[in-house]
């Protein structure tokens, strides 16, 4: 049994929520689940947009008899191929196998490499349009965003925007699933999260993908994770999130990174903490790396201008879970930061290096010297952790380019 959420004329909702994974990508932690969002719409011919993960197939069918009772599925539009997307494929076509698959060039190279489908594909270019009677779709490809074949298509009677991956947050839909169903403030950060830890590496296409839409008047947004969009406060602030982050523009705050075998480092951590509060930053986050999850790492990195990473030299390298999140910020293409570093070692210190090593290759501006410490926190050691914790405090408070955060820091 199904009662269907009808978002706007002619269209439904027919995605599922999966709250029984803890990894999403078997990687990014989903403490909240996750939605798989499908939708149908029901006009003289019918378009289902998306499908679901594969686990869910049996809901998702479900729901699709109900919204459209004995009618066919006569297009799959398919904006994005990744499984959790495209799961449900083989057997949405055992169930309706006239069905035409839409998408691009891409998407047809890979609806034969994952499911050996090649027949009954409608490609379509950039901005090319199909009438389903009172709806008409237009499809803007959006290349890598954040794979080769996504696109998002759009209605031009109702002014809704399927925006595949685009705008789309972790966390399940826990009754309501269009915004104006439900209280948005728990997506905010989730949203961010999901930005930085899956479509965060593509700035660029992102940005592309933007300006393609700037001309679209947009009254509806159905991503493929997350709520619905269709509060016009909501819509302004989810584009400007995204036109923000992808832009790797950020808000007052430093994020501090570090690892510590027994506190030493830590302490360090801690006085270059102290007084950058002292000096007036407000919004600090501390990670112990070898506790904290690297997808929450990134979602305070990419909201955050300013990054200090510390680290105790460790086999002669860096400690373990560091040279993680140093890889995963090189691989993120992680711009425009104000970076700082520290490093404790026994007897040869070879973490400065490496991380002075990392702050040259990505080009981060280096506020000050690097803090070296030998094994315990001598007087000297202290000064200059605090030196480093004021120094960037005043880069980060007299920066006016830094986008104000909604408590106007
Ligand atoms: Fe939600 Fe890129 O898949």
């Amino acid at each position: 049994m199904y009662n269907p959420v009808e978002i706007n004329k002619d269209l439904f909702y027919v995605g599922v929520n999966d709250r029984s994974k803890h990894l999403f990508e078997n990687l990014w932690p989903l403490p909240k689940g996750v939605s798989y969002n499908s939708y149908v719409i029901r006009d003289e011919k019918t378009a289902l947009i998306d499908t679901v993960d594969i686990g869910f197939t049996d809901v998702f069918l479900n729901k699709l008899s109900v919204v459209l009772g004995d009618r066919p599925v006569d297009y799959l539009i398919i904006n994005h191929m990744e499984p959790d997307h495209s799961g449900a494929l083989t057997f949405l076509l055992n169930k309706y196998p006239n069905i035409q698959l839409v998408g691009n060039a891409r998407t047809a190279d890979m609806l034969e490499g994952f499911y050996n489908i090649t027949e009954n594909i409608v490609i379509i270019k950039d901005k090319e349009e199909l009438s389903l009677g009172n709806n008409t779709l237009q499809f803007f490809l959006t290349p890598m965003v954040h794979w080769p074949e996504t696109m998002m298509t759009y209605v031009k009677e109702t002014k809704t925007i399927f925006a595949g991956d685009a705008f789309g947050t972790f966390g399940t839909l826990d009754g309501g699933v269009i915004d104006s169903q439900l209280n948005p403030d728990f997506y905010w950060d989730e949203m961010v999260r999901y930005y930085s830890n899956i479509v965060g590496k593509y700035g660029g296409p992102v940005q592309k993908a933007l300006k393609k839409m700037a001309d679209l008047e947009i009254e509806t947004i159905c991503p493929t994770h997350g709520p619905v969009w269709t509060e016009p406060e909501n819509i302004e602030r989810v584009i400007s999130l995204y036109d923000k982050l992808s832009k790797y523009e950020t808000e007052k705050g430093l994020v501090i990174a570090y690892g510590s075998m027994y506190g030493n480092t830590e302490q360090l951590a801690e006085a270059i903490a102290a007084e950058a509060a002292a000096k007036g930053v407000k919004n600090i986050v501390m990670h112990n790396m070898a506790k904290s999850h690297i997808s929450y790492v990134l979602q305070d990195v990419f909201k955050y201008k300013a990054l200090i990473i510390g680290s105790p030299t460790y086999d002669s390298k860096l400690y373990p879970a560091v040279q993680s999140l140093l890889n995963t910020l090189e691989n993120k293409n992680l711009k425009n930061r104000y970076f700082g570093y520290f490093g404790g070692h026994s007897w040869a210190g070879t973490a400065l290096r490496l991380l002075g090593e990392f702050a040259d290759k990505m080009q981060f501006e280096n506020v000050f010297n690097a803090v070296d410490m030998k094994q315990s926190m001598g007087e000297d050691i202290y000064k200059q952790a605090m030196t480093l914790g004021s120094t960037m405090a005043e880069k980060i408070l007299s920066d006016d380019e830094i986008v104000p955060n909604k408590r106007g820091e």
